[in-house]
């Protein structure tokens, strides 16, 4: 007769439990997982509200766009445009550069760029002939947006160019040898978006200069149609004798306020004058919209729900050839038209909405 020796349960268990480590005493190697990274989590919280996972990307312009904000009127929502119009265009996919050209440095403060005095800028590009590549920025928050800074320094350019050769051609060529650098380094760009300052000067002029395009904001306002004709004279001008191709791609209504009886009065005025030239998107005049650079923000990651945040996103969309309807989006319950025939301002939701 033979036996079969069987081992005793604890002999069996013993070795396996040996192998991973969980006999008495030790410590469980599990580890809780890292904290979410705040970027990312205020990334994703404004993809979802803004609804851009359910957008088709932007259609990719042919060659880089490159567009001057632009109206010598000061405070029309030139800084704000240009800023929140790039982030937009960001967003939904698109590579983008915002230019700084105005000494105030209010873009700058908005795409949170350092722009103290003696930070790589717009000056050292346009005075010290620098170029463009060591004053490129990331802007924080927003990924496939790039930024170039301008400090008060910029404020003595305008003097200090006059003596300098071919004064109002130096962005463009530091733009054109830049072009080429950033899509080796991060894919060719899409847009650059230039913020001019209120004035017509060589600074204005070297952004109209190095753009193809202009988008005027106009304030919708009694008197938003006054100073238009100079610019256009301007820009007439400078197709002439310095950039043949520089075209006005759009005119922008900015702080519409459809609880006023004029603002719709002006806005078709300003269509039955350029009825090709005008958005459709309008933008609201909103708190949201102003309270954002204070955070150093644009209004698409201050408050993603807002109604500026919406329609500066859906005019980025049309700016780009592929206009959004929000009126159609089921799944957004902040359902306002964006055209100027609708009432638009500081809505109670708005008000609401969570920051
Ligand atoms: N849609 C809006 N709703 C409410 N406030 C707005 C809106 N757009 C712009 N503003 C506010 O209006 C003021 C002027 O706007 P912005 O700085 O964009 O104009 P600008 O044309 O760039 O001015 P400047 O000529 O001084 O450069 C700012 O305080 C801004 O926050
Ligand atoms: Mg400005």
């Amino acid at each position: 007769m033979s036996w079969e020796v069987v081992p005793p349960l604890g002999a069996c268990v013993a070795p396996v439990l040996a192998t991973t480590g969980s006999q008495a005493g030790d410590v469980p190697r599990e580890t809780a997982p890292p904290p979410p990274d705040p970027a990312t989590v205020a990334r994703e919280r404004m993809v979802r509200m803004l609804g851009l996972r359910d957008q088709p990307p932007l259609p990719a312009p042919e060659h880089p766009r490159l567009v001057a904000v632009a109206n010598q009127k000061g405070g029309v929502g030139k800084t704000t445009t240009a800023v929140n119009l790039a982030a937009g265009l960001a967003l939904q996919g698109s590579r983008v550069l915002v230019v700084d050209m105005d000494p105030q440095g209010n873009a700058s403060t908005a795409l949170d760029l350092p722009h103290e005095p003696g930070t790589p800028g717009v000056y050292d590009v346009l005075v010290g002939g620098e170029p463009l590549d060591g004053a490129v920025q990331e802007v924080p928050g927003i990924p496939l947006l790039w930024g170039i800074s301008a400090s008060v320094d910029l404020a003595g350019a305008e003097i200090e160019l006059v003596s300098q050769v071919a004064r109002e051609g130096r962005l463009r060529k530091a733009l054109r040898e830049y072009l080429a650098t950033h899509e080796k380094r991060h894919g060719r760009l899409d847009y650059v978006i230039i913020d001019c300052p209120p004035s017509l000067g060589l600074l204005t002029l070297n952004a109209l200069v190095a753009a193809d395009e202009v988008l005027i904001p106009l304030q919708t306002e009694y008197y938003a149609l006054e100073g238009l004709s100079h610019l256009m004279g301007t820009v007439a001008l400078i197709q002439e004798h310095l950039n043949p191709g520089l075209r006005i791609t759009g005119i922008l209504l900015t702080m519409y306020d459809g609880r006023t009886k004029l603002a719709p009065q002006v806005a078709d005025e300003v269509r039955s004058h350029f009825p090709e030239r005008v958005l459709d998107t309008a933008i609201p005049r909103t708190v949201r919209v102003s309270e954002a650079p204070s955070y150093g923000q644009t209004v698409l990651q201050y408050d993603p729900a807002s109604p500026g945040a919406r329609a500066y996103l859906a005019a980025a969309r049309e700016f780009a050839g592929g206009a959004i309807d929000l009126t159609d989006d089921p799944g957004r319950e902040d359902q306002t038209p964006l055209s100027p025939g609708s009432p638009q301002g500081d809505t109670p939701r708005a008000e609401t909405a969570d920051v």
